[in-house]
Formats: structure tokens, sequence, C-alpha cells
């Protein structure tokens, strides 16, 4: 869909043309997984895939909130406070204008058309990429003076307190901040980042849709939430630390034994021993040592597997091909996991032999065909003129 299309689009809906346009992408996480949470160090960028809002005023003191990919409208007049309703889309949109008028901004009715093409429920962020698209856009729009990282944070709680995922702050942060060609070393712990070059040579990145629906994802996730408080109060015991990420891995092998949930000391030891990783990642890519970043990406994902159970065959799959190809640097899952995406550094001229072989072997040990994409690391959320 192009942008002349979905401005066509926009006057057919609402018989008005639209007076902004905005995108908002999604996001991989290169390194550091399941970290945010635990105040630790992650490594994500924004991608060439994301979501495109569109909006007027109305004389109707009303939000109309509508999307190409449901086909659906939700309307809802300018109130103090709002509730989510069921777990439609719309609740995104609607959870970040709770959060405007509740801290008293001003705001009037809106027409507003999405168009998203971050496949949903892949792990890639559409979640995040809607919030932020709004929240940046209400922001300009209503002249609300928020900064980004205020608006990050906002959305973040919208994720936490409106929708109810216990998520950290990473996707909202790298889709609100990415950078062209550059990957985001961010410290969640203080929020401070940089935004250091994703050397790649001459290779791509590809993202592999596994297809998997994602059931249980959200109860699952809050679930590690959950086992990382109590890896965490065990420690507290001896340690004073405040996140699992306050040590690294040969503390935890003297510590480590206050844990005595074998469980819970698994997920403690893969929050840590990944936080580590991307510390030696974010070294590897600075001195453009692609071998060594790859090793920790295999590396990451056999944690991932094994130690915080976030994994499963569609993911391992892409993960076991990709290790047979010579073709890739390095492999893992990004994002929460169960199913969703995986990433791989691929030479550029044999990508497309790697999308082919892949695809049959997975088909024929999955049943079905994953989606492989190759992709453009993007700017964050703006406004698009013109
Ligand atoms: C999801 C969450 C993020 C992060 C990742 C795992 O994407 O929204 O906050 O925890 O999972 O790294």
């Amino acid at each position: 869909m192009t942008i002349d299309q979905l401005k066509q689009q926009y006057n057919t809906i609402f018989n008005q043309e639209a007076l902004e346009t905005y995108f908002c992408p999604g996001r991989v996480n290169l390194i550091g997984e399941h970290i945010d949470y635990n105040g630790g160090l992650v490594m994500p960028c924004a991608i060439n895939f994301g979501t495109w809002m569109l909006l007027s005023p109305n004389e109707d003191n009303v939000f109309r909130f509508r999307s190409v990919n449901f086909d659906e409208t939700f309307d809802i007049g300018v109130q103090t406070a709002y509730e989510k309703t069921g777990s439609e889309w719309y609740n995104y949109p609607l959870g970040v204008l709770h959060h405007f008028v509740e801290a008293g901004k001003r705001v009037q009715g809106l027409d507003i058309l999405y168009y998203g093409n971050v496949p949903i429920g892949s792990g890639l962020s559409s979640s995040a990429s809607i919030e932020i698209a709004t929240a940046f856009a209400f922001n300009q729009f209503f002249k609300s003076d928020y900064t980004k990282l205020e608006l990050v944070i906002m959305a973040k709680s919208v994720e936490n307190n409106f929708i109810g995922l216990s998520s950290g702050i990473m996707d909202q942060f790298a889709v609100a901040f990415g950078e062209e060609s550059k990957a985001l070393m961010l410290n969640c712990d203080t929020l401070h980042y940089q935004a250091v070059d994703a050397y790649l040579g001459d290779n791509i990145l590809a993202i592999i849709n596994t297809n998997k629906p994602r059931k249980l994802a959200e109860s699952k996730y809050n679930e590690r939430v959950e086992e990382c408080a109590q890896a965490l109060n065990a420690l507290q015991q001896e340690l004073s630390i405040n996140n699992l990420c306050d040590i690294d891995g040969d503390i935890f092998k003297q510590y480590g034994h206050l844990i005595t949930d074998a469980i819970v000391h698994k997920r403690a030891r893969h929050v840590i021993e990944e936080n580590d990783r991307v510390k030696l990642a974010a070294a590897a890519l600075a001195a453009h040592n692609l071998t060594e970043f790859g090793r920790l990406m295999y590396a990451s994902h056999k944690s991932l597997k094994n130690d915080y159970e976030v994994s499963g065959d569609e993911l391992d799959t892409v993960i076991e091909y990709s290790r047979t190809d010579n073709s890739v640097t390095g492999a893992r899952m990004t994002g929460a996991g169960f199913g969703g995406c995986a990433i791989a550094i691929v030479k550029a001229d044999a990508f497309e032999t790697y999308s082919q072989n892949l695809i049959s072997f997975y088909t024929a040990k999955i049943g079905y065909a994953p989606s492989v994409y190759a992709t453009h690391i993007s700017d964050g959320v703006h406004e698009l003129v013109g």
C-alpha cells in the first residue's frame, strides 16, 4: 500500500483529507533478550516495517480509530478517562488517549486511519509501533509538550497498566529512538543509550517469521517476569542490588546458590549471562568482528532455549538450519519468543538461496512455511511531510 493509496482511502472513509501523516517502525533486537525488565543492556534497532497513521480533526468531538488491516472502526467520544474494552487492536491507541486525558492534556476529536505492515503478533513490536505512532502524533497535533522519552515511558505504561503485559521498555524505546543503520545500546536501568554503527559488512539482516500462532505468550511472559523477581529476591538476601543485571556471571557463580528453586535459578542464569553477552557483542560490533558477534547470537539463542525456555520447535528449526548454511554468520530468536521471529546475519548475495533452502527445510519439519524478509535498519517515529 502506497502513501497515496492510503490518503485516497482516508478521503473515501472520512470524507475529508488527512492533514498529517506519521510513520512508526517495528523493531528487532540484535541481542539482549528478556533483559529490559531486569535493568540490563539491550541492542535493538528499528526496521523498515511499521505503522502509518493519518489524521485530521473532526467537528464531532469523537475519536474515530479506523484500521485498514482489520477493516473496522472504533468510535468513542472525548471523555476524561477510558477503559480497555475486549482485546481488540484499538485498545493500544485508546490506552494512549487515556494517558493524555488523565494527565489533563487538551484533546479534540480526530478521524484516524492506521495501516501497518508489521506482521501482527510476530514479535516485531506491532503494538509498540501503534502506541508510539499515536503518542507521537497526539503530542505533535495537540502540542502537549512531552519529550520523546516521556512518550516512551507513557507507552510502556499503556502496555503495563492499560493492556496488562508486564513488558519492559525496549520496544517502545527502539521504535521511538531508532536510527538508520544503527543499533541502540540501551541501558534499561538508567535509560542512557548510544546509537552504535550496526556494522554488517557484505551481509544483510534477515527476519524469519515462524508464522506460529502465539498462544499463551502473554501469560508465559508475565510468568518469566515473576520468576526474575523471585530470583532477585533470593539474591538480595546477601547482595545489595536492585536488578538481576547488577551482577555479572562471575558473581552469579558465587551467589547463585541463594536461589534454591532450580527453574528460577536457570532463568536468572540466562538473564545474567545474556547481559554479559551484550557487552561482548558491543565490543565485537565496534571491532567489525561479525564472526564473534554471530557466535554470541547462537549462544544467546541456546540460553533462551534451554535456560529461559521461551523458544520452541519452530524457532529452533530456523536456527538449526541457519547453523548448517555457511552464508550465515549468526542467528537467534528475537523478541519475547514463544513463536514469533528469528533474525539471521546472511551474506547479501546468498540471501535468496538461504531463504529458499530455509523455507524447504522448515516446511518439511514444521508442516507450514515461514516468511523470510531482508530488512533494513531504519529511523524511529517521524512525521511524513509532503
Ligand atoms: C517483548 C517485550 C520487551 C522485551 C522482549 C524480550 O518484546 O515487550 O519489553 O522484554 O519481549 O526481550
